[in-house]
């Protein structure tokens, strides 16, 4: 793909309105969810019109040919030259995509991204190719919206694939390499970064190795995490999701190598997969591959049932139906049995190069709905994780102003059976509290120092001051640390 066509092809998307807001407005709210469920009908229906942005909306969305007098109009001077980069196919009087190219956006500008076309419209065959690029997936989404946006030195998108998260980051990153094993990925990430104006570094080479002895700022990486055996026949290993090592291995590795990338005050964010073991606590796995002299967060955020998870990836290969289906699915589901694999787990792991003695891991179980992009809450998290240890008498401690009290018990009832403290933001945690703990948090107003609070509270409740002071002060930390309350 020839990069020099890129300012081109970005200047003809932008005269033609070919934005998400310009592809919302033609497709409207039915035919938009239609194609989020890879149906055409209602958006072919809606861009009959020939502008410019109904025909690239149905050039490279909907994967319909259009007329070439059509495609000359909204894209310049350039069918020629996209047939030749392989954007676009031309046959008599016809041009159809063979690449995806499509509108996205951040809260601050339009962005346009080229991947692989979208398998499977209409119901058409699902089967891509060993090397397929994938475009913007809801992973994709889901590690966007993790990412820290803090202005950093220098950023690494490891498994870059078309280049989405290496965009995010060049927006904040003053320095910014992306690596891929897969050599078309690698063009279509430089492609995407030339399209986008941005410049990424985009490396060659598997996993950590083409930025060997070099630390970064942050890491962000939606590794090819599918838990499998691992051994794949010739040309059934889909590099954008399987790994080629056997089971979690591939993000044991990325957790375990990542701190020596990271440079003091570094984060590494990784989505991924992980092997719930059969009587093993998730955790527990998990905290074995943690590195002890960095701050970690992870955060399991759902549970998926083994043959769910094989039903689920045996269809994204396009198997489903296929003659040896039921052979496939057994061969997968045993080896999960005789892996002792009970589940597996889907989450984000953050690690923190705080360059302290004293570290944090949390490992949380949290299926519930948190607040998009939770990326400020996990910055949250890494600055509140620095203090909670250190929480003492003398300091003065605020609720945060999105804590509420919820109190649960029969009607009609003066005391509550249960209290429960719930953030409305960010992780959106919540905690039950006993009355020691509801009032401690309830007077946290940065006036009275904690010990004082404690104190008074325990006069309150006719209990012994120095026992209280000995079970709440290590609460107190916990609400902190749990960003509940923060030092005022
Ligand atoms: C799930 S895709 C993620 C793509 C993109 N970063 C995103 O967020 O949408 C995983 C990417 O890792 C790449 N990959 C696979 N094996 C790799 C390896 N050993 N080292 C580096 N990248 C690898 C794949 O080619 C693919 O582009």
């Amino acid at each position: 793909m020839d990069a020099a066509l890129a300012p081109s092809l970005r200047a003809a998307l932008v005269a033609a309105g070919f934005t998400v807001d310009g592809v919302a407005e033609v497709l409207g709210p039915r035919a938009h969810d239609a194609l989020l469920r890879n149906e055409t009908a209602p958006g072919l229906a809606r861009t009959r019109g020939g502008s410019p942005v109904e025909v690239l909306v149905r050039l490279f969305l909907l994967q319909t040919s259009v007329p070439l007098a059509d495609a000359e109009r909204a894209l310049p001077g350039l069918v020629d030259r996209l047939a030749v980069a392989g954007l676009l196919d031309q046959s008599v009087g016809e041009v159809v995509a063979r690449l995806d190219c499509r509108p996205y956006a951040t809260e601050e500008e339009d962005l346009w991204v080229v991947s692989d076309l979208t398998p499977g419209l209409d119901g058409g065959p699902q089967r891509v190719g060993p090397d397929h690029v994938l475009g913007i997936s809801p992973a994709s989404t889901s590690l966007a919206q993790l990412t820290l946006r803090e202005e950093v030195g220098s950023a690494l998108d490891l498994g870059t694939g078309c280049g989405v998260q290496a965009l995010h980051l060049a927006r904040h990153a003053g320095r910014v390499v992306a690596t891929d094993v897969n050599a078309r990925a690698l063009a279509v990430a430089r492609f995407n970064a030339a399209l986008n104006e941005v410049e990424v570094d985009v490396r060659d080479g598997s996993f950590f190795a083409p930025v060997r002895g070099e630390r970064f700022d942050l890491v962000a990486t939606n590794p090819p995490f599918v838990i499998s055996p691992g051994r794949f026949g010739r040309d059934e290993r889909l590099v954008y999701r399987d790994s080629g090592l056997p089971g979690d291995e591939v993000v044991e590795h990325v957790v375990r190598r990542a701190p020596d990338h990271l440079a003091p005050g570094g984060w590494c964010q990784v989505l991924a997969n992980w092997v719930v073991e059969r009587g093993r606590s998730w955790d527990d796995r998990l905290a074995g591959w943690l590195p002890a002299e960095h701050d970690a967060l992870v955060v399991q955020r759902e549970v998926l049932d083994p043959a769910a998870y094989v039903e689920l990836w045996l269809k994204d290969a396009g198997r489903h139906g296929a003659p040896d289906y039921l052979e496939r699915y057994d061969t997968w589901l045993s080896w999960f049995d005789d892996q002792g694999i009970e589940a597996v787990g889907f989450g984000w792991v953050n690690l923190h190069h705080t360059g302290e003695a004293a570290v944090r891991h949390d490992l949380l179980s949290w299926p519930y709905d948190v607040e998009q992009p939770i990326a400020e809450a996990v910055g949250q998290w890494g600055r509140a994780a620095r203090v909670a240890d250190g929480v003492g008498p003398g300091d003065h401690l605020v609720v945060r102003p999105d804590v509420v009290q919820e109190t649960h018990g029969p009607v009609g009832v003066a005391d509550p059976e249960t209290i429960v403290l719930r953030q409305q933001r960010g992780f959106r945690r919540a905690r039950t509290a006993d009355t020691v703990e509801a009032a401690l948090v309830g007077a946290c107003d940065g006036d009275l120092p904690l010990g004082a609070i404690l104190d008074a509270v325990a006069q309150l409740l006719d209990a012994d001051p120095e026992q209280t002071r000995a079970t709440y002060l290590p609460v107190a930390r916990d609400l902190v640390a749990e960003g509940f309350l923060s030092p005022s």
